[in-house]
């Protein structure tokens, strides 16, 4: 087998055999395949695609490079989401802790942020002690505790992703139907849990900006769980919008925490609890009221035993960064619309966001909206405010923002997007 005879198959639009597939993924593993190598088997595969039984074997393939895990030994079942990113998405924070206030559990093994989409774990890590790096043991330790556990994926796990995905990352890759299906189904399906449900994000702050595209991804990531005994589903979930009233790490720790304590936004609610509801139906926990445990407390409980399991403390006054710049409304009238993408670059320029994988990020940073579309504002009104610790920033960040909103003269009819778009099991 050699690599250039495997590149060439691809770059032909031929099919690769499922030995080209098992040999070219253990030997970049390995360091015998070059970065240069696979980054043109890469463009190779964004450009003509994989059918359904090369992603298949690809994922297979990238499982086989690491450990899996097992969770059987725990009493609850256990259901994990996956979202492929969007900007304000900070649902995994009440989610995880809601579903295990319900009855299952939750190993939510989550990311960083990268580009204008924020991460789980920065996120978290705004709040003071908080850990994301847990041992195997340490995870179990925590997930049969508590219910719930969310942290950094293990260097053992599907480590042929960790390192394509860097790769696709500075070769313009990473947009690639097949090679997103695969990159996250690997870790899914390594991880071990028994139900996964998939937020698959369409619109401008997506990966996937047409639900035709959406559906593609979903289905084939719907397909690659089922077929290795995963209870897979997936919502297709707007993303032409931010996800509630703000966007940047601690921020949004403080919107989610409004979420357990019963309030927050309407659209974060929505979705949380659609999502929960899935989740416990994958489990087969069919008696459970996510609403309810939102509303009772018992999701606010799960989250701070969580939170204090991981080092962090739930009381802690959580950052705010040092500098504001209050952006208003130049006309009077109906917001129709606010743009997901441009709101998540404002968010990255102000350093809520990293342009490279070791880049710190500044906890306090990000973009806070005082309206979304559909509300009635007067001009001269707050409609932004920016949060960054460097004010050096804020044009940068206001040069995002140029074009970012529609507003329509008042009494225009304005036809509100369901936050869930589709479904697909
Ligand atoms: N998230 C992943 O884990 N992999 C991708 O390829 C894209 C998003």
């Amino acid at each position: 087998m050699d690599v250039i005879s495997v590149i060439r198959t691809k770059r032909d639009k031929g099919e690769l055999s499922p030995e080209q597939i098992d040999w070219v993924i253990d030997a970049y593993t390995r360091g015998a395949v070059a970065d240069e190598q696979m980054s043109a088997l890469a463009m190779a595969i964004l450009l003509n695609g994989m059918n359904r039984d090369e992603i298949a074997r690809w994922t297979a393939a990238m499982i086989a490079s690491g450990e899996r895990m097992n969770f059987d030994a725990l009493s609850r079942p256990t259901a994990d989401k996956h979202s492929t990113g969007g900007v304000g998405d900070k649902i995994t924070l009440p989610l995880a802790p809601l579903v295990a206030a319900c009855g299952a559990a939750v190993p939510q093994l989550s990311g960083r942020g990268l580009g204008h989409t924020g991460g789980t774990l920065d996120k978290l890590e705004s709040i003071p002690g908080w850990r994301a790096l847990l041992s195997n043991e340490e995870m179990l330790h925590v997930l049969d505790t508590t219910g719930a556990v969310i942290c950094a994926a293990g260097d053992g796990l599907a480590p042929a992703d960790k390192k394509l995905y860097a790769l696709r990352d500075v070769t313009g890759t990473v947009e690639a139907i097949p090679l997103i299906a695969s990159s996250i189904m690997s870790k899914k399906i390594a991880e071990g849990t028994g139900s996964l449900v998939l937020d698959v994000k369409v619109g401008t702050g997506a990966f996937m900006k047409t639900i035709e595209d959406a559906r593609e991804l979903a289905s084939t990531m719907v397909a690659l769980g089922t077929d290795s005994g995963v209870r897979t589903v997936a919502l297709l979930t707007d993303m032409s919008t931010p996800l509630g009233l703000t966007a940047g790490n601690a921020l949004e720790v403080r919107e989610s925490v409004e979420v357990l304590a019963g309030g927050g936004p309407q659209d974060v609610v929505d979705l949380t609890i659609a999502l929960a509801a899935e989740m416990l139906a994958a489990a087969g926990i069919e008696d459970a009221d996510p609403a309810k445990a939102l509303r009772d407390g018992s999701a606010m409980d799960v989250w701070r035993r969580m939170i204090a399991a991981q080092g962090g403390d739930p009381d802690a006054t959580l950052p705010v960064a040092r500098e504001q710049h209050v952006v208003t409304a130049p006309a009077s009238g109906v917001l129709t619309r606010l743009d997901a993408y441009d709101i998540g670059i404002a968010a990255w320029r102000l350093g809520a966001g990293r342009a490279r994988k070791e880049d710190p990020v500044q906890a306090g940073a990000g973009v806070e909206l005082h309206a979304k579309p559909g509300d009635t504002v007067t001009a001269g009104q707050p409609l932004l405010t920016l949060h960054t610790d460097t004010p050096e920033k804020f044009d940068y960040a206001l040069g995002s923002l140029e074009g970012a909103w529609d507003i329509a003269p008042a009494g225009t009819e304005f036809q509100a997007t369901p936050i869930v778009l589709d479904r697909i099991a």
